[in-house]
């Protein structure tokens, strides 16, 4: 028997234009489309070309106009900052974001230009990007925990007319001062800012540069509010940069229509939840679960959305979740798998819940990385509520497969974020592009068009787009994901086949930390591996190769390339963990052997590389891993 669930994904795939059509019918259009799926130019799929919106005014304005005037849109719970709590209504709001537009516009911002957001978790941070959709202007935001070096290379891609940052992050029991940061990105890059905005923060105050530097504050004072401006459905809204197969990060773009469209419907078809909700995305404005589940679906779905400025533990203990759930009457609640395996941890019996009203609580979301089934089941029985894994990328903007609660709740597989969701034609291939049977392991990928809200292309990259996603499968979007369907339509994502780890539920290069080390004047070799670890997923684990003739303390050198990752990446990369050893284990032609590397440190089974150059190399490597806390192997 079929239901909701089967009915919407069948005519998703039978009829693209008349569902997303039928499903645009919510958002409020300056101009209609011309076209639903624009396949004019392919492989650049273009949804609802021709149309005109504006992304700020359906996320604010429309709810002052259709009666939420006085419901809250946005509450700030900021434990770092001695508990601090400020709401704003959906009129509070859009005060505060039509007054920053105004501040971008005196400061010479149009349509189409740059604003790069170097933020922490504060109000402001959403005020700025949903002010720069106002006025058209193109937002970047970069996430606090990137250093200098990493900020330059976004700058210099992004090219922004103004850059808004604020004087601190709060880290637990550390203030960040975000100008040093800053003015080194600035210093670095070769693209010059005309003015940066800063938000000065109580807990930091700072020198100005004079003639850069706009206070907030200041400016706020004498703004004049601007207004939504007409952008094609098609321009781009934002660029997310995230990790890529080298140091070079992708500049994910997303357009504002496609966006629109998708993020509003998952609110309720996906999230099961109504206008009025309160709906909490525990992440950071700087990733894309911040841009699509702090600011935007659930402002777009007239929601009151939860910024959190804290973490799940130490701020101050492992019932902050409950504390924030309890306090603002969160109904659902999204955030990784990691957060909940701190919880854990610290907590194990959940003791710290009791003291916390929890009636309001309906679903748990988690995504960013598999959620292991301890993870799932600690979750379930302590807290009494459905846990519901769902898998996507900063590439998609919204979920390739859940548990579509709004429409069918479907039994939970530990392991398995579900089902494809409407809109995505996931199909597992080999590697020649053939698809395989259920219950094997090949390539997840996804059959073209890709649904509203994916990204169109790469901020002025179309070919490496082209490269990186859609030439390996002819006809299909490669996730560079690996996984499985079982027999009744579940998926299962099981690895990255690139050279990406999941760190706490933060996507990080290895290839980008290699360029680092690799960097090291003593070091002429390198690999970075992502190994199992019980709290944050994986973990990188450098080895080095030191050039002939280098004498220096072996200890002294792993500081200083764990060092230069921190300085030259962010603290964000967790880079702690290195070891020197005489030669990498490579095949004959001289590809490092970093998977079977992997597998030898989570104890896993390994085949011996046939191509493999010297076997006994392996030996060593499991001595080295062994010496830094890592577990031996077993061969097959
Ligand atoms: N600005 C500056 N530094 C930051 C930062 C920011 N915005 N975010 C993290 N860092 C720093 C941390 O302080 C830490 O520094 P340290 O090495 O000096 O301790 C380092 O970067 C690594 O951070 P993280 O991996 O987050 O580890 P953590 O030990 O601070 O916290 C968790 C671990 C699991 C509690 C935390 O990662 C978490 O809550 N994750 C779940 C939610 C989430 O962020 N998901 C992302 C996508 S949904
Ligand atoms: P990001 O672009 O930072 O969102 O990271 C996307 C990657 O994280 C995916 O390609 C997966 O490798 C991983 N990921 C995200 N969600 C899940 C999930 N629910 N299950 C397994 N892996 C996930």
């Amino acid at each position: 028997m079929s239901n909701a669930f089967d009915d919407a994904y069948r005519r998703s795939m039978d009829d693209p234009e008349g569902f997303w059509g039928d499903v645009a019918e919510d958002v409020r259009w300056i101009k209609k489309w011309d076209r639903v799926l624009d396949s004019s130019n392919k492989p650049f799929y273009r949804w609802f070309s021709g149309a005109e919106v504006n992304t700020c005014f359906n996320a604010v304005d429309r709810h002052v106009e259709e009666g939420r005037a006085d419901q809250l849109a946005l509450i700030y719970d900021s434990p770092v900052t001695g508990n601090t709590v400020r709401t704003y209504t959906y009129k509070q709001l859009l005060d505060e974001v039509a007054g920053f537009a105004g501040v971008l516009k005196a400061n010479g911002v149009e349509k189409g230009d740059r604003v790069l957001i170097y933020m922490p978790m504060v109000p402001e941070a959403a005020i700025a990007m949903l002010a720069c959709a106002r006025i058209g202007a193109i937002h970047s935001v970069v996430f606090g925990g990137f250093a200098s070096n990493e900020l330059a290379v976004r700058i210099d891609d992004a090219k922004p007319k103004v850059i808004v940052s604020a004087t601190c992050g709060i880290e637990v029991g550390r203030v960040i001062e975000y100008m040093p940061l800053l003015n080194g990105a600035i210093d670095m890059a070769a693209h010059k800012p005309n003015h940066c905005i800063i938000l000065e923060r109580p807990e930091f105050k700072t020198v100005l540069s004079e003639g850069r530097d706009i206070d907030w504050a200041t400016a706020m004072e004498s703004a004049v509010p601007a207004e939504c401006v007409p952008v094609l459905a098609t321009d781009p809204l934002y660029i997310l940069y995230t990790s890529g197969t080298t140091g070079e990060p992708k500049g994910v773009v997303r357009d504002n229509g496609g966006h629109l469209v998708a993020l509003k419907w998952s609110m309720k078809n996906i999230y099961g939840v109504d206008p009025g909700d309160v709906y909490w995305a525990a992440s950071d404005v700087g990733w894309v679960v911040g841009h699509s589940y702090i600011v935007y679906a659930p402002l777009f779905h007239g929601c009151t959305t939860i910024l959190y400025e804290g973490k799940p533990v130490g701020t101050p203990d492992a019932g902050a979740f409950w504390r924030v759930i309890s306090d603002h009457k969160v109904n659902v609640m999204f955030t990784a798998p990691t957060a909940f395996r701190a919880i854990k941890r610290e907590d194990p019996d959940g003791k710290l819940m009791q003291d916390y009203d929890l009636s309001h609580f309906r679903h748990l979301f988690l995504a960013g990385e598999r959620t292991d089934s301890d993870t799932l089941h600690w979750a379930e029985e302590k807290i009494g509520v459905p846990v519901i894994d769902h898998w996507w990328q900063t590439e998609t903007g919204w979920s390739i497969a859940a548990n579509c609660i709004g429409l069918h709740a479907f039994p939970v597989k530990p392991g398995s974020p579900t089902k494809a969701v409407p809109g995505w034609d996931v199909q597992i291939l080999d590697e020649n592009v053939t698809p395989v049977k259920d219950g094997v392991i090949g390539a997840i990928c996804i059959k073209l068009p890709l649904p509203p809200s994916s990204l169109p292309t790469l901020w002025n990259a179309d070919d490496r787009f082209i490269e990186s996603y859609l030439t390996e499968f002819p006809g299909f979007y490669k996730t560079a994901d690996a996984g499985y369907r079982d027999e009744d339509g579940y998926l299962y994502i099981m690895a990255r086949t690139d050279d990406i780890i999941n760190v706490a539920g933060h996507r990080l290069s290895t290839g980008g930390m290699e360029e680092v080390l690799s960097k090291h004047p003593d070091v002429a070799e390198c690999a970075v591996i992502g190994v199992a670890d019980d709290l944050k997923g994986q973990l990188p684990v450098g080895f080095l190769v030191l050039k002939v003739g280098v004498d220096k303390d072996h200890a002294d050198i792993i500081s200083e390339v764990i060092t230069m990752v921190r300085d030259q990446i962010g603290p964000v990369a967790a880079f702690k963990t290195a070891s020197v050893i005489d030669r990498l284990p490579k095949t004959r032609s001289g590809k490092i052997l970093r998977g079977t590397m992997q597998k030898i440190a989570d104890n896993e089974d390994y085949k011996m590389p046939a191509t493999i150059d010297d076997p006994a190399i392996l030996d060593e490597i499991k001595e080295a891993l062994e010496g830094i806390g890592y577990a031996s192997s077993r061969t097959a």
